[in-house]
């Protein structure tokens, strides 16, 4: 099976690190062009200097609609993968260990970024030969267990899930598909973060902690790779996706599963 993205553009939130570029790889490999769009400028431009004439960089905060929507202005977009986030940095077990102004932040970054950046992309995603566009939004295995670790974090990707499912719906006259992945665990600075506001920092390492959860919460026993979810967003947005949407996909070794 060979997937040829050579005429098309992908936007992806996130771009700069982790899953978010390792998808935005994925996409230069099927032959895209990728804009990447991320807070972290360094990490932007280390990633511009890899394939210049064909990743374009935007550094800006999703979560500022205002700045977001006017940087995206005029951009021809057939692609739009959100995977900007954030986890608050506290640990629930239970929820009332936060504050309810711990939640702020996560929401209008973790949701609302989201929600932004699709609503800052419906004109692109419009424009010309609809058909062939898809949009892929991360979501967790958080949104879909009621996940104790980071409650506001959990709360923004179940309305995530349900965002893409609506989406899916409103985009399908178009012929436009939409779609949720789940990661359960990858090793990315947003799953260190969640480690190091463990009380099990203290005492172990991040290795320790990591080699432990895993085998706890996952049947397959083993850490999923942010390039697994680059192949699974470029099959997805290819010809051998078009009759899949609305779906929530966990690739995160059976942690979550559907029947
Ligand atoms: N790593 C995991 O185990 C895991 C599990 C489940 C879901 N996910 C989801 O996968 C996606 C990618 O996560 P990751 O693990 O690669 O995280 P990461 O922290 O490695 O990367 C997130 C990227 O988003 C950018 N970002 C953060 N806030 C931003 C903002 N306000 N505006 C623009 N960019 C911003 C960061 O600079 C970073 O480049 C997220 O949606 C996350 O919720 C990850």
């Amino acid at each position: 099976m060979t997937i040829s993205l050579t005429d098309h553009t992908v936007a992806v939130t996130g771009g700069a690190k982790g899953i978010g570029l390792a998808i935005a790889r994925s996409f230069l490999e099927a032959g895209a062009k990728v804009i990447a769009i991320d807070l972290d400028a360094e990490a932007l431009a280390e990633f511009h200097a890899t394939a210049p004439d064909r990743i374009e960089t935007i550094a800006v905060n999703v979560a500022d609609y205002a700045v977001l929507s006017s940087a995206l202005a005029g951009h021809e977009i057939d692609h739009l993968v959100c995977a900007a986030a954030v986890g608050s940095g506290k640990m629930g077990f239970p929820f009332w260990n936060l504050e309810p102004t711990d939640w702020t932040r996560v929401l209008d970054i973790s949701l609302m970024g989201t929600v932004n950046t699709v609503h800052a992309c419906v004109p692109a995603l419009l424009a010309g030969e609809t058909k062939r566009k898809s949009v892929l939004l991360l979501a967790s295995v958080a949104g879909q267990i009621g996940s104790q670790t980071d409650p506001p974090y959990s709360a923004a990707k179940a309305a995530t899930i349900n965002f893409a499912q609506l989406a899916a719906k409103d985009f399908a006259p178009y012929g436009i598909r939409v779609n949720a992945l789940s990661p359960g665990m990858v090793k990315t600075s947003l799953n260190r973060a969640v480690f190091e506001s463990s009380k099990e920092s203290v005492t172990m390492s991040y290795e320790a902690w990591a080699e432990e959860k895993i085998k706890r919460v996952s049947p397959l026993g083993r850490w999923q790779e942010a390039e697994e979810f680059g192949a699974m967003a470029v099959f997805l947005a290819s010809e051998f996706g078009k009759n899949v949407t609305g779906q929530t996909l966990n690739i995160d070794g059976g942690q979550v599963m559907h029947s």
